[in-house]
C-alpha cells in the first residue's frame, strides 16, 4: 500500500479527490493536513471532516495547518466554492475528530518516521504547510517519496490573475521553496486539469449512483462548476484536484514531460507564475514531472468506479 498524505483546503473539487483516495485501497492514508486557500482554515478544516463522515471514515487523522500564507495575507476563493468552500452539500457538522498536532509537526513526524522515500504527499491547496515544514526541517526533502501537487499553469495561463493559478498565487513563497527542494514532483497544471471537465452526464453518473456519496458529490460539484461554465463557456467545469489522486492510481492515463519550473515571487504582474520550460531552452535542471494531456473518459470512469464503493 501506498503511503499518503493529503494537503488540503476544501473546496468541491478536494472533496472529490479525498473522497477516491478514500475509496482506494491502494492507498495507506496516513492523515490529512489542512490550510487555509479556497475558504479560511476554521472551515477547510470542518470540511475535510465532513468528507471523512461522508466516506464513513470517522477514523481518519485530520490535522489542522496554517491559517495564512508565509508571507502575505490570505487571498480566498469563496466567488467559485462558496461562502463555506462546500456549498451544495448537506453534510451534518462532522464527527470525525481533528488530532492535537498541527499539520506541520504532523507532516514533519511522519516523513522522519518512515522510511526514506515512503511517503507520497498530495497537495490540493496553497503550498503553506510542507513549505513550513521544508523550512524548519530541511533534511526531510530527501526523505519525501514525491510530492504530488495540483498547482500552476502555462499555455493555459492563469485563474486568479493572467499569469497565475490560485494555490500558488496564495503562496508563491511556499511554492518556491518546494520547486527549489530537490523532492520529486508531479505537477498537474491548469493545462491539464481544464481538460478534466464534469459535464452535465457525469454528473449525473454520480447521481446515479444511488449512494449518498455519489449524490453529495453531484450536487457539490453542480454548484462549483457554475462560476467556470461561465467563464470558459464549457458544459462543465475543471475538476482539478482528483487529478492528483488518479494519477498515483492509473499514471497511464497522464501524459507529460520533466522540465525545469521556477515560480515568480516578485513581479506584481505576473506573481505567483509556474515559469514551466515546456520547450528546454533554458538549460534549469529538471525539477518536475510537468502533466499536459490526459484521457478524460479515463479518468471519470476511475472516479465514478470508485466512489459507488463508498456509503
Ligand atoms: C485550485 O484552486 C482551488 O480553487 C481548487 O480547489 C484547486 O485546488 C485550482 O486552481
Ligand atoms: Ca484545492
Amino acid at each position: 500500500m501506498q503511503k499518503l498524505i493529503i494537503d488540503t483546503d476544501p473546496g468541491q473539487d478536494d472533496a472529490v479527490a479525498i473522497l477516491l483516495a478514500l475509496a482506494s485501497p491502494e492507498f495507506d492514508l496516513l492523515g490529512i493536513t489542512t490550510v487555509a486557500g479556497n475558504v479560511p482554515l476554521n472551515l477547510t478544516t470542518v470540511n475535510a471532516r465532513k468528507i471523512c463522515d461522508l466516506a464513513g471514515r470517522t477514523d481518519c487523522l485530520v490535522f489542522a495547518g496554517q491559517d495564512r500564507p508565509m508571507a502575505r495575507p490570505l487571498v480566498t476563493a469563496e466567488h467559485v466554492h462558496g461562502r463555506t468552500g462546500l456549498d451544495g452539500t448537506d453534510i451534518p457538522p462532522p464527527q470525525t475528530p481533528l488530532q492535537d498536532t498541527s499539520a506541520v509537526a504532523f507532516l514533519i513526524d511522519s516523513i522522519r518516521e518512515n522510511p526514506a522515500g515512503a511517503v507520497t504527499i498530495a497537495t490540493l491547496g496553497p503550498l503553506t504547510n510542507l513549505g513550513l515544514a521544508l523550512k524548519k526541517a530541511p533534511e526531510i526533502a530527501s526523505q519525501i517519496g514525491q510530492v504530488v501537487m495540483m498547482g500552476g499553469g502555462f499555455f493555459e495561463g492563469g485563474n486568479i490573475t493572467v499569469a497565475a493559478e490560485f494555490n500558488i498565487f496564495v503562496d508563491p513563497e511556499a511554492a518556491d521553496i518546494i520547486f527549489r527542494s530537490g523532492v520529486p514532483i508531479v505537477m498537474m497544471p491548469l493545462d491539464v486539469t481544464h481538460k478534466v471537465l464534469t459535464h452535465k452526464k457525469r454528473i449525473n453518473s454520480f447521481a446515479a449512483l444511488g449512494n449518498e456519496t455519489g449524490r453529495q458529490v453531484a450536487n457539490m460539484l453542480s454548484f462549483s462548476e457554475r462560476f467556470d461554465e461561465n467563464k470558459y463557456g464549457t458544459d462543465g467545469g475543471p475538476l482539478h484536484d482528483p487529478c492528483t489522486i488518479a494519477w498515483l492510481l492509473e499514471p497511464e492515463l497522464f501524459s507529460g514531460r520533466h522540465c525545469s519550473v521556477v515560480v515568480e515571487t516578485s513581479s506584481e504582474l505576473t506573481l505567483g507564475m509556474t515559469v514551466i520550460d515546456w520547450w528546454q531552452v533554458s538549460g534549469r535542471p529538471h525539477n518536475a514531472n510537468v502533466m499536459r494531456d490526459v484521457d478524460d473518459d479515463g479518468f471519470f470512469k476511475l472516479l465514478t468506479d470508485r466512489l459507488s464503493t463508498l456509503p
